[in-house]
C-alpha cells in the first residue's frame, strides 16, 4: 500500500523549496510541511513577522501569510526536520562545478551530497526521499547508493524525481496551475507505490491528467532536455534577429509569422539581448558534458552551439551600441534600464545586463544602472564577480546606480532597455529626453518600446531585430 504522506519535509529554502513547498503547505493543509535550511539569516527572513521574505516573488506573500504557523514551518533544524517527515524534497543548490573535473559544465552536487548523507544518518523510519533540484541523469542512482550503504536495519529508502518546471516571476501562478507534473520512479513495486504516494498529495490541486509518471531516468532528462529547448528556441530566434538587422526583416514579424505554425506555436520567441537566468546555461552545460561523459560528441557540440549563439548576442548587441555611437563610447555616460535576468524578479544570475555593463566598462564609458527590484549590494557583488582583476573602488568610479529611470536617463548619451520591465513602457520619455545629451540614443534589447514613437520625440532607435535606421 502506498504510505499516506502526513509530513514533508523540504531541505532547502531557496528559489524552488521555498514557493513549492509553501504551494503544498497551503494546498494540503492535512500535510504538515516544514521548509529547512542552514542558512539561518534565510530561515529568519522566511520567519520574519512582516513578512519580508528572501525571494521575491508575485503573490508568494499570500500563501505563506496563509499557510505559515498553521501547516507551514520555517526551521534550521534541519536533523528534527528529515527525523519526523514520511517524505523528504531534497531542494539545494546545485550550481556548475567552479573547478575540479568538469569545471565550467558539470554540476557540483556536493550539496546533494551532503543533504542525503544527512538523510541517512538522521533517519530512524523510512522515508520517500525526492529529489527536486536539476540534477544531471542518474543522479538519483547515487543517492539510492549512498542511503542504502548509511542506512539504518527496518529504514527503507525510496526514491523519487520530481523536477520543478517554475519560472521565476510566475512561481506560484505555475506551482498553481502546472502544464504538468512530472514523477520519475523506478520500475519497481516499491518505486511505483512510493510514485502514487507522491501523486496524491498533487492531485489535491492538479487534475489527474496532468500528472505524469515516468521511469526515474527519464525523468532527470526531461527536466535539462525542456530547459535546453526552451534555451534554443531563444538562441533560433536570436541567430534570426542577425539576419533581419543586416537584411531589413522585423523580427516580430518573422515570429509573429512563424508561431502561427501550431507545430511551432507562438510562445518564447521573443528576441532579446540574450536569455540569462540560473537554469538555461547551467542546465545546457550540464547536457553538454553528459554528453561528453557518453562518448557523444557530436551531440555535445549542438547543444554548446546554442550557449555559444547567446555570447554571440550580447557581443552583438553591445558592439552596436558602440558602432552606433560614432565607434567610441570612451567617456560617455549610458543609462542601463534594468538589471535583473528578466522582468518581474529580482534575481540577476546569469543577467545579459552584467555583460553588457562590462563590455561598457572595458570601453571605459560611464555607466548610470536603474532596476526597480534588484538591491544596490547586489549589482556591486554581480559586477565585481564579472571583473575579478578590477577593485571595487575603481568600478565604482565608472558606475553609478540610481533611483529611477529618470535619474539614470540624465546627461547620457545612450539608453539601454536590458529588462522588459513595465514600468519602462510608462517613462515620460518627452522628459528623458530633455535631459539628455544631444543626438540622443535609444537601444531596445527586449523589444519593449514603441520605436516610431521614441523616434517622433527625437530619439535616435536601434531595436534588436531591425535594421539600423541609417542602414
Ligand atoms: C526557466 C524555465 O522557463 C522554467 O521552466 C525552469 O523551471 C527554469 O528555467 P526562468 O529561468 O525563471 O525559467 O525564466 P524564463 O522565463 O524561462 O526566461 C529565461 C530567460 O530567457 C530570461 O532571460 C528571459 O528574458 C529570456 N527569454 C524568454 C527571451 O529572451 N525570450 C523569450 O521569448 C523568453
Ligand atoms: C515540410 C514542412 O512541414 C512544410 O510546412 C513545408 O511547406 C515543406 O516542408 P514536408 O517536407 O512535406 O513538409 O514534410 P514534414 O511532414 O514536415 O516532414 C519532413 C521530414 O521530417 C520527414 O522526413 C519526416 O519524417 C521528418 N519528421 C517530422 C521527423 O523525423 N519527426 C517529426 O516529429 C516530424
Ligand atoms: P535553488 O534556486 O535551486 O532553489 P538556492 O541557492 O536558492 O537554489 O537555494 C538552495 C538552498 O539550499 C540554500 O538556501 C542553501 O542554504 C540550502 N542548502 C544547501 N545545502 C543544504 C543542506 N545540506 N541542508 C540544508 N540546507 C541546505
Amino acid at each position: 500500500m502506498p504510505v499516506k504522506v502526513s509530513k514533508i519535509c523540504c531541505i532547502g529554502a531557496g528559489y524552488v523549496g521555498g514557493p513549492t513547498c509553501a504551494v503544498i503547505a497551503l494546498k494540503c493543509p492535512h500535510i504538515t510541511v516544514t521548509i529547512v535550511d542552514l542558512n539561518q539569516s534565510r530561515v529568519d527572513a522566511w520567519n520574519s513577522p512582516d513578512f519580508s521574505l528572501p525571494i521575491y516573488e508575485p503573490g508568494l506573500v499570500d500563501v505563506v501569510r496563509e499557510a505559515r504557523g498553521r501547516n507551514l514551518f520555517f526551521s534550521t533544524d534541519v536533523d528534527k526536520g528529515i527525523e519526523e517527515a514520511d517524505l523528504i524534497f531534497v531542494s539545494v543548490n546545485t550550481p556548475t562545478k567552479k573547478s575540479g573535473v568538469g569545471a565550467g559544465f558539470a554540476a557540483d552536487l556536493n550539496y546533494v551530497e551532503l543533504a542525503t548523507r544527512r538523510i541517512a544518518t538522521v533517519a530512524n523510519s523510512s522515508k520517500i526521499v525526492v529529489e527536486k533540484s536539476t540534477v544531471p541523469c542518474r543522479t538519483a542512482e547515487s543517492m539510492r547508493t549512498i542511503l542504502e550503504a548509511n542506512s539504518k536495519p527496518n529504514c527503507r529508502f525510496d526514491i523519487l524525481s520530481n523536477p520543478e518546471f517554475l519560472a521565476e516571476g510566475t512561481a506560484i501562478s505555475d506551482l498553481f496551475n502546472p502544464d504538468r507534473v512530472l514523477i520519475g520512479s523506478l520500475e519497481t513495486k516499491e518505486g511505483e507505490e512510493a510514485c502514487r504516494s507522491l501523486v496524491e498529495v498533487y492531485a489535491n490541486w492538479v487534475p489527474q491528467e496532468r500528472i505524469l509518471s515516468v521511469g526515474l531516468w527519464s525523468s532527470e532528462l526531461s527536466k535539462l532536455a525542456a530547459n535546453a529547448m526552451l534555451a534554443q528556441r531563444i538562441s533560433s530566434i536570436n541567430a534570426l534577429s542577425a539576419i533581419c538587422e543586416a537584411t531589413g526583416a522585423n523580427i516580430d514579424e518573422v515570429a509573429h509569422a512563424i508561431g502561427y505554425d501550431s507545430r511551432i506555436g507562438p510562445k518564447f520567441l521573443k528576441a532579446s539581448v540574450g536569455f540569462g537566468g540560473s537554469c538555461f546555461q547551467k542546465d545546457i552545460l550540464n547536457l553538454v558534458y553528459l554528453s561528453e561523459s557518453l562518448h557523444l560528441p557530436e551531440v555535445a557540440a549542438y547543444w554548446r552551439q546554442v550557449v555559444e549563439m547567446n555570447e554571440y548576442q550580447k557581443r552583438r548587441f553591445s558592439k552596436r551600441v558602440v558602432d552606433t555611437l560614432f565607434n567610441t563610447i570612451t567617456g560617455k555616460r549610458i543609462a542601463v534600464l534594468g538589471f535583473a535576468f528578466k522582468a518581474d524578479t529580482g534575481d540577476t544570475r546569469e543577467s545579459a545586463a552584467i555583460t553588457l555593463i562590462k563590455d561598457f566598462q572595458c570601453e571605459r564609458a560611464l555607466v548610470n544602472i536603474y532596476d526597480p527590484q534588484v538591491e544596490e549590494a547586489q549589482i556591486w557583488n554581480d559586477l565585481s564577480e564579472a571583473s575579478p582583476l578590477i577593485p571595487i573602488e575603481s568600478i565604482k568610479k565608472q558606475v553609478t546606480i540610481c533611483h529611477s529611470a529618470i535619474e539614470a536617463c540624465k546627461n547620457a548619451e545612450a539608453v539601454v532597455i536590458a529588462t522588459e520591465w513595465k514600468e519602462f513602457l510608462e517613462i515620460d520619455w518627452e522628459e528623458v529626453y530633455k535631459g539628455m545629451n544631444k543626438p540622443a540614443f535609444v537601444f531596445d534589447g527586449r523589444l519593449l518600446v514603441d520605436a516610431e514613437k521614441l523616434t517622433k520625440i527625437g530619439f535616435k532607435v536601434t531595436t534588436i531585430g531591425r535594421p539600423s535606421a541609417a542602414a
